[in-house]
């Protein structure tokens, strides 16, 4: 690797090329949560004149220390890359000359090469093990040769029209794994995804909430991490803290504010419950192992004896994830199961709001009430997000 000891000139060139300079990040976004991503950017303090949404992802402007503050606060996201570099290239030589001009140091841990993960589209570069080679090789010509590591650093290689995108993932894990969450779950929603549904209804955190068929509870831990304005990422790790650029200082101050500014609830108001014991009690583990028993109770009960005036005189908004796919045989037992789940609804829980995901779209005619449709993409499946209020 090019000389990255920390001399005052390699310090003053972190500072002109990374710390002090706006670079564009990407980030990833369940499809369809665009816009909940954008207002959170938004309350985080990015101009909205910087943001630039597009399907599956958006792109906004910022300093690095923005990227970790994002990193640490979104709900939505599921990582954040750092746009590093762009250049057109048709064939591997011009690639891995471009590559090898890209100052590493400044942005690689000294002798780490990354793992990559290149897509290529419309591109004369099409063999993607190929162009992943091409990029090492061209790091290696630049850094000297490095062996193979087991880093958390991930270089998103992306060729449309034979132009090349370079990103560095910001994040290390998905963002999903929030590190609050605890033993094997059945069919668990992606935090995120939890959290971008609970948005979408309009959810802000000071209303009650009912999550009757809890699981291993992503609603109802989201719902409570909101209510308390926890930080989302404040229990676990990021790969930009082995960033040549990232200061301890800085991000102990980030991290300081951000458990300043959490909330101690007087009673909870937040309700899971599950028909199933075992969920129930790992549930419960998770809120007190995580301090967030002040704001979310849990219960083994059927949702068919849950009523919302239980829970609150104030009407919230309930939350169910039921069972569908092959845990619950065939398609006709899913749709009665959810029919029988929309009347129990209307009769228990007037004047709620609702998010409800539905395993087919058809479904929604058996609701006695109305609601919005949205498609929604999760674990591979293709399901309908359905929300509105209970009339
Ligand atoms: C798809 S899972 C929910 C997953 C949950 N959203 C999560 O993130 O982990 C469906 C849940 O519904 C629960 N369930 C099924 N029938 C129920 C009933 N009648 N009353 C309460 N819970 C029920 C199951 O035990 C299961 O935990």
């Amino acid at each position: 690797m090019e000389k990255t000891v920390n001399t005052p000139a390699f310090q003053k060139r972190l500072r002109r090329h990374v710390i002090g300079r706006v670079r564009d990040y990407f980030a990833i976004v369940p499809p369809r949560f665009e816009e909940c991503f954008r207002q959170e950017l938004i309350d985080l303090g990015i101009d909205a004149s910087d943001i630039w949404v597009e399907p599956g992802g958006v792109t906004f402007a910022g300093r690095f220390v923005d990227c970790q503050r994002v990193n640490l606060h979104s709900r939505t996201a599921t990582r954040i890359l750092m746009r590093i570099d762009s250049f057109e290239a048709t064939n591997l030589r011009k690639l891995r000359k471009r590559s090898a001009a890209v100052p590493w140091d400044l942005f690689l841990p000294a002798g780490v090469l990354p793992r990559i993960q290149a897509t290529s589209r419309n591109s004369r570069l099409y063999h993607t093990e190929a162009v992943s080679q091409g990029i090492l090789e061209g790091i290696g010509r630049r850094s000297g040769t490095l062996p193979p590591s087991s880093s958390e650093q991930t270089l998103f290689v992306r060729l449309v029209d034979d132009r090349v995108t370079l990103s560095l993932d910001s994040s290390g894990m998905p963002l999903y794994k929030r590190g609050v969450k605890q033993g094997p779950a059945q069919a668990p929603l992606r935090e995120t995804l939890a959290a971008a549904i609970l948005m979408k209804a309009g959810y802000d955190g000071g209303r009650p909430l009912a999550d009757p068929m809890c699981g291993s509870g992503s609603f109802a831990l989201e719902a409570a991490m909101l209510a308390k304005q926890m930080a989302p990422g404040s229990r676990r790790g990021f790969a930009f803290t082995d960033w040549p650029a990232f200061s301890e200082r800085q991000w102990t101050f980030l991290k300081r504010q951000a458990i300043a500014s959490e909330q101690v609830l007087k009673r909870p108001r937040i309700f899971s419950s599950d028909i199933d014991g075992a969920a129930c009690r790992q549930l419960s583990a998770t809120i007190s192992e995580n301090g967030l028993s002040d704001a979310v109770g849990v219960v083994t009960r059927d949702f068919f004896d849950c009523k919302g005036d239980q829970y609150d005189v104030r009407p919230g908004l309930v939350a169910i994830n039921p069972p569908y796919g092959i845990r619950i045989g065939s398609k006709n037992r899913a749709a009665e199961l959810f029919a029988h789940i929309g009347s129990h609804l209307k009769a228990a829980f007037h004047g709620w709001d609702v998010a409800l995901i539905a395993p087919h779209r058809d479904l929604v005619e058996t609701l006695p009430f109305a609601v919005r449709q949205m498609p929604l993409l999760h674990g591979g499946l293709r399901l309908t997000l359905l929300v509105g209020t209970i009339k």
